[in-house]
């Protein structure tokens, strides 16, 4: 039994909380970036460098709408929640607790292909709030039963992700030996010693595995075929050829994720893509990738006022949220701050912190002297 909570004061303190209840392994997964890490330093240092020009004696009294219209749907806060593969290592369960907390707040949630929970799982948990990111495989038949799969369960809006040509070379995944299966060796053992909450919770939960495929690798298929599958289904085929006929095929709303050059943002938009996600992948993928905040400026500038921009890297409070904005995002999402809430608090964690972020917002927008959120 745990005494009385403590409060939730930053997403800085749900990081160090969360890296106290879960193996290091797990923990370095979510939190971990590629190469040296200086992608994941960089999209910190731009908000950090990024300050804001507060004005006063503006009235803000009143409730402070923090609404937002995002692609055809009003969303209560114009934050959401960004795809996660893997989830579960932060904590089993978490996908589900993630889109539930999402649905009850009217806050977006974009559903993983490598999620630990199928995408007709989360769009039951989120019928109304639920998106599904697409990583395109190197198997054509798996890339469009998905698709096919996605339709079927009722998703209006399909992510494309387009910053993994090759997976990541992550340093601290590679020293841990993590893999799916989990491999146990003594190392491992003794961290799961170390965290036993964890540990139990996963034991009874199963170990966490990429549930989209598991009908594809067959249904009696164990964790090593499974894993093997998904392996082998990174690829670098996405182009512009490619984006077209997905376009062509899909009849809701297409997202591009992972644009951080000006030029492809243009060409997405002539392509018929409803909305670029300006994005370094949290600084997961290529170690010398801009930082997303800057980007997005470039962004924004080249696209002019009216095309529909979403960011993600490096969010962690609600003044990043309002700089994110200012910078000219429509909409910003956050990765790891949502998976160190649930793996900090349980599954309540996860309206906690969608609640935390909300406070600050608002707190953000009165300290800058605003009465409402600047316009899309
Ligand atoms: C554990 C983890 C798994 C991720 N898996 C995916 C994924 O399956 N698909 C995807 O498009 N992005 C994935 N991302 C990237 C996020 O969607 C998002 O771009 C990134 O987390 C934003 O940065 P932040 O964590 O600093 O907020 C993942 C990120 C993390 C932390």
């Amino acid at each position: 039994m745990r005494g009385r909570r403590a409060p939730m004061v930053s997403v800085d303190d749900l990081r160090l909380a969360a890296r106290r209840r879960v193996p290091r392994f797990a923990f370095d997964y979510v939190d971990g970036g590629a190469g040296a890490e200086d992608g994941l330093s960089r999209n910190r240092a731009a908000f950090r460098k990024a300050i804001f020009s507060p004005r006063v004696l503006v009235n803000t009294e009143g409730a402070l709408d923090t609404g937002r219209n995002f692609l055809g749907r009003r969303w209560s806060l114009p934050f959401g929640v960004a795809p996660m593969g893997l989830a579960g290592m932060a904590w089993p369960g978490a996908d589900i607790a993630l889109a539930r907390a999402a649905q009850a707040a009217g806050v977006l949630y974009v559903a993983a292909t490598p999620a630990t929970a199928t995408l007709e799982s989360l769009r039951t948990a989120a019928p109304d709030s639920a998106w599904f990111q697409l990583y395109v495989g190197k198997s054509a038949e798996i890339t469009d039963d998905l698709l096919a799969r996605a339709r079927a369960a009722g998703y209006d809006t399909l992510v494309v992700t387009a910053d993994v040509p090759r997976p990541g070379k992550r340093r601290r995944d590679l020293r841990n030996g993590f893999a799916l299966p989990l491999c146990m060796g003594p190392r491992m053992l003794a961290d799961l010693a170390l965290h036993p909450a964890w540990a139990l919770a996963t034991l009874r939960a199963g170990a966490p595995r990429f549930a989209n495929f598991q009908q594809y690798a067959g249904a009696g298929a164990g964790a090593r075929s499974l894993a093997e599958l998904m392996a082998g289904q990174s690829s670098g085929r996405l182009d512009w050829a490619l984006l077209a006929r997905i376009r062509a095929g899909w009849p809701g709303r297409l997202v591009l994720k992972g644009v951080l050059a000006p030029d492809d943002a243009l060409r997405a938009a002539e392509a018929g893509v409803d909305a670029v996600q300006v994005s370094n992948h949290g600084g997961r993928q290529l170690d010398g990738a801009p930082a997303a905040l800057d980007a997005l400026r470039a962004v924004r500038k080249a696209v002019g006022p009216g095309y529909p921009v979403a960011m993600d890297s490096g969010v962690r409070s609600g003044e990043d949220i309002l700089k994110a904005l200012d910078a000219g995002a429509d909409f910003v999402f956050l990765g790891r701050p949502f998976l160190y809430a649930v793996a900090a608090r349980g599954d309540a964690g996860a309206a906690e912190v969608v609640g935390l972020l909300h406070a600050e917002l608002v707190q953000a927008l009165a300290q800058t002297g605003r009465a409402a959120l600047p316009e899309a």
